[in-house]
């Protein structure tokens, strides 16, 4: 069964104040306001992962994730994160492969494969993001783009590691630019995630796996884009930075 979930991706946002108070607000209240069945997700700078987490504890709604983690074990590589480091915060969830991450920090798609399968050994789950260019759609190779994505990161896992993966399509395009892709768009390439995900492993495995839809995303159009057969849930980026906005997605359901 695909899970419904919405998830914030703080990026580097939010002191450790804020960041707490944030977290708070979101408990409080997605305990009165949000579905049983909505699961949420808190992906916070690094740094806040252990204080908010001994916040978000008690919910059984929301839970804690990163932004990312290295493909190593441990060792020498100052400045990085490990699955451990991240699992022992008490976060769950690890947002791998983001664009930002992939741009500015050249992670490349066997790279991303490696951290897919060191979280998923660990026991965290991976949000793994894909999706392409504005220059790329527009020559009409979003679809293949993003299979290859998939193909190179992914689909060399198991089935049973497989199914525990969360996919997140982010059109780079739509990221932080106010515009969202449509409800046609969104659901054309979901379908096309699921249907690659069937012929590379079975249908089985593909209705396990939700696919979120991240670019945009906001209280006035979450509804539509929740409503399409395939998405099933949400990062979002800008909106996840107040709990009303968030929650609001997350009602939309
Ligand atoms: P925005 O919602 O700000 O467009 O960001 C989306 C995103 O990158 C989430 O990971």
């Amino acid at each position: 069964m695909r899970k419904k979930i919405i998830a914030g991706n703080w990026k580097m946002n939010k002191t450790l104040e804020e960041g707490q108070s944030l977290a708070s607000e979101v408990v409080n209240i997605a305990a009165d306001e949000v579905a049983a069945d909505v699961n949420l997700v808190l992906c916070t700078p690094a740094i806040h992962l252990g204080a908010v987490a001994s916040i978000t504890k008690s919910s059984d709604k929301v839970s804690v994730g990163a932004q990312n983690m290295s493909e190593h074990e441990s060792g020498a590589y100052t400045g990085d994160i490990s699955a451990d480091m991240v699992l022992s915060t008490g976060a769950s969830y690890v947002i791998l492969g983001h664009s930002e991450r992939r741009e500015y920090h050249n992670e490349t798609n066997a790279q991303l494969g490696d951290k897919v399968k060191l979280a998923l050994s660990k026991g965290l789950t991976p949000l793994f993001c894909c999706g392409e260019t504005l220059e790329t759609r527009e020559a009409g190779n979003h679809v293949s783009f993003v299979n290859e994505q998939l193909k190179d990161s992914l689909f060399d896992l198991s089935a049973e590691e497989m199914q525990k993966v969360v996919i997140a399509y982010e059109p780079i395009w739509a990221i932080g630019t106010g515009v969202t892709a449509s409800t046609d768009q969104a659901q054309e390439m979901h379908k096309s995630i699921r249907d690659s995900i069937v012929s590379n492993y079975s249908q089985s495995v593909a209705d396990e796996i939700s696919i979120l839809y991240g670019g945009s995303m906001k209280p006035a159009n979450a509804q539509e884009l929740l409503a399409q057969p395939d998405v099933d849930g949400g990062l979002i980026g800008g909106a996840s930075l107040k709990s009303r906005d968030f929650i609001e997605i997350a009602k939309s359901y």
